[in-house]
């Protein structure tokens, strides 16, 4: 039991955006913080923690909470459990007494696990600290391969003796059950077990919150049919393909470097580190999985992979990085030189030269790729329009546009090709990723209900990259036979009920240098705020009524809550918009200019950019219109043969010279926003 002056004393200590800073990557807008949940899967922040109110929330899958119910949601920690890590972090005393054995029988199993876990680390650790074997055999050996006493600690390294039954007694007599023993793979699986590691250097393998889930173990001398690591078996703590060594000596450095470095083995993990390189980690013994990417994603979007100069084996990741491609990271490649690891190649290196090694000989994957498949192509051309095909498939897998189309011009320049036949293959793949998307998005909106109310925007999925001229099959672009006027008019819907409640800057606030807070609007405020400053309306009979429903909400009541209103409306048309606009967003994502949307954008920008967007996308569409009939008026009225005064038809010209210059006008915004959204 934990006293309850204590645990308010580590609820006061405890700072939400410390805490939650550990496992994800915190952004400052305004008083919150935002950064990719960690309780489920995305690309854009919806996460958010309130500092001052010590809260978290996620808007996209809604988590919330403290700090305490934090790390239980996310370490699967017991709340005393939570409590006690706190009081660790914070140095906070906690006057407890000693589980007894009953107790101690009562944990469930997996505390159990992780108890015995955190037992064996550090009996192995006291091992080849204490014991004259450890002290020879181990100790010895880790510093003759150059690791200090204090990175020996750091990673809590142990050594496991030559006997066959120390750990099993030492566990054993510590009371720890037998069967959770086996379970781990600390012990064998006979009858009268033994112990599964002897004679082995011991490398823990940590959670990112430095909780011990399994153990490598590398023999000292090479073994006739022993292989060089034994590794834990997958348990109920412990899945390899959600685990990176190194991650909990590493995350911070990610944090500040932005930036992860990808290596092979426990070893290249410890050199690299002691070199002062310590954002690195290993996928240890298994080829990149997508949950060990969306574990780096949480601290880092950007990734370099360390390979030794072994042409086969980088081959043979090729599948990996391309994972790495369409989660959206971006990836770099260092390559050492021949006959070189990076834990070889470290050891005679200082921190600097490390360093400089890195930063001097990293290069874009696509690059690398490329430069490596053209090798062996030669000059074959079968081969090398199959090397193409393979590239732009893995540039196809990139979600970002410009990034897209940046590595087709650079694909194109190395390889000596046309960047158009690129671009024709590229949209072909995307255009086939799209209608997939689409028809998997379809069936899913038919079974599942929408969900309202996503709070940022959402990158939307990859369209056609069409800068040049395309075939006729449109199929790919807009389902629906909207005019473009009135789909720019289900855009600004399409807004109002996906982010209408989010806070923008107004207008006139940011075109004003000297305007210093400016005042904050909701974007339905400010669409409708725009759309009356000119006087227009919205010509779409379902989107003219939705517009003047809003208003009527809008002015009954600020900020109300209108998505879920429209969801169950009773007006079939307008639900059945709701519904589309709210679970079907991509489809409008013609109107995401995503050319200059860099990754590092800030959502608020995103946002405030795609408000403006759509808002003079569909000014611009208005006065087009409007200078379209004038004209034909004019051409009406000249052409009629019937009679006509010269002041009518100048007033006529001037009204259409003044809708051009509308358009000028309108464009010329469009372009500043596009360019520059912050202002
Ligand atoms: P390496 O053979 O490159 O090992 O395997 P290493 O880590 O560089 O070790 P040193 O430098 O020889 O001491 C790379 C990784 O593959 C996994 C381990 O995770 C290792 O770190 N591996 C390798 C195994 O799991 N089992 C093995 O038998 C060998
Ligand atoms: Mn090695």
């Amino acid at each position: 039991m934990i006293p309850p002056e204590t645990v308010q004393a580590i609820r006061d200590a405890a700072r939400i955006e410390e805490v939650v800073g550990d496992y994800v990557r915190l952004r400052r807008r305004g008083t919150n913080m935002f950064g990719l949940c960690p309780f489920h899967d995305e690309r854009t922040p919806s996460f958010s923690v309130a500092p001052a109110k010590g809260i978290y929330k996620c808007f996209g899958c809604g988590a919330a909470g403290d700090s305490v119910r934090f790390l239980m949601e996310l370490e699967h920690f017991t709340y005393p459990e939570a409590l006690r890590n706190l009081a660790k972090r914070y140095g906070i005393e906690i006057q407890e007494k000693e589980p007894d054995p009953e107790e101690k029988a009562a944990y469930d199993h997996r505390e159990s696990l992780f108890a015995i876990n955190e037992f064996a680390a550090k009996w192995f650790h006291s091992q080849l600290w204490e014991s004259e074997e450890g002290k020879l055999a181990g100790l010895s050996y880790l510093r003759e391969r150059g690791f200090t006493d204090e990175l020996i600690r750091e990673f809590r390294l142990g050594y496991a003796p030559k006997d066959w039954h120390s750990f099993a007694e030492a566990s054993t007599k510590e009371g720890y059950k037998v069967d959770y023993l086996k379970e781990l793979g600390l012990l064998t699986k006979n009858d009268k077990p033994t112990d599964m590691f002897r004679e082995r250097v011991m490398f823990p393998i940590l959670s990112a919150s430095g909780r011990t889930l399994a153990f490598g173990g590398r023999y000292l001398v090479k073994k006739e049919r022993s292989p060089k690591y034994i590794n834990s078996p997958e348990s109920l703590i412990y899945s390899k393909r959600d685990v990176l060594y190194g991650l909990f000596q590493a995350k911070q450095a990610m944090i500040k470097e932005d930036r992860c470095y990808l290596v092979e083995g426990y070893t290249d993990v410890l050199a690299l580190h002691q070199s002062g390189v310590k954002n690195v980690v290993a996928s240890s013994g298994t080829s990149l999985t997508t949950g060990q990417i969306r574990l780096i994603r949480r601290f880092t979007p950007q990734v370099t992979l360390l390979y030794d100069g072994d042409p086969a084996g980088i081959k043979a990741s090729f599948r990996g990085i391309d994972m790495l491609l369409e989660e959206g990271m971006q990836v770099r490649v260092v390559l050492f030189p021949e006959g070189e690891d990076p834990d070889s190649f470290a050891k005679n290196k200082s921190s600097d030269e490390l360093k400089a090694f890195l930063a001097d000989n990293e290069q874009g994957f696509i690059a690398f790729k490329t430069q490596l498949l053209i090798q062996d192509a030669g000059k074959d051309p079968l081969k090398k329009a199959e090397v193409l095909k393979e590239l732009v498939q893995s540039i196809a897998l990139v979600p970002d546009k410009l990034t897209r189309t940046l590595l087709i011009t650079d694909c194109a320049e190395r390889m000596g090709m046309d960047e158009g036949s690129l671009m024709t293959e590229l949209n072909s793949i995307l255009r086939r990723q799209f209608k997939k998307k689409q028809e998997a998005q379809e069936k899913q909106a038919q079974k599942t209900e929408a969900s309202p109310q996503v709070p940022f925007p959402q990158a939307p999925m990859p369209e056609v990259d069409d800068q040049r001229p395309q075939a006729p099959d449109e199929s790919t672009t807009i389902p629906d036979e909207l005019s473009l006027r009135h789909r720019q008019e289900r855009e600004l819907l399409r807004l109002i009920l996906l982010y209408g409640n989010e806070k923008m800057q107004a207008l006139e606030a940011a075109e004003d240098p000297a305007v210093q807070s400016p005042e904050l609007i909701s974007v339905t405020t400010f669409i409708l705020d725009e759309i009356h400053a000119d006087d227009l309306g919205f010509s779409h009979p379902t989107f003219l009524r939705a517009l003047e429903e809003i208003e009527t909400l809008e002015q009954e009541q600020r900020e109300a809550d209108i998505t879920p209103l429209f969801l169950r409306h009773s007006n079939m048309e307008i639900r059945t918009l709701a519904i589309n606009l709210v679970s079907d967003q991509h489809n409008l994502s013609e109107n995401w200019e995503k050319r200059y949307n860099i990754a590092t954008e800030k959502e608020e920008d995103l946002l405030r950019r795609n408000v403006m967007q759509s808002i003079f996308r569909f000014k611009l569409e208005v006065v087009r219109g409007l200078a379209e009939n004038a004209r034909n008026k004019l051409k009406e009225l000249t052409t009629s043969g019937a009679t006509f005064n010269e002041q009518q038809v100048m007033q006529m010209l001037r009204e259409i010279q003044n809708y051009v210059d509308l358009t000028q006008h309108f464009s010329r915004e469009l372009h500043r926003v596009v360019l520059n959204p912050s202002r």
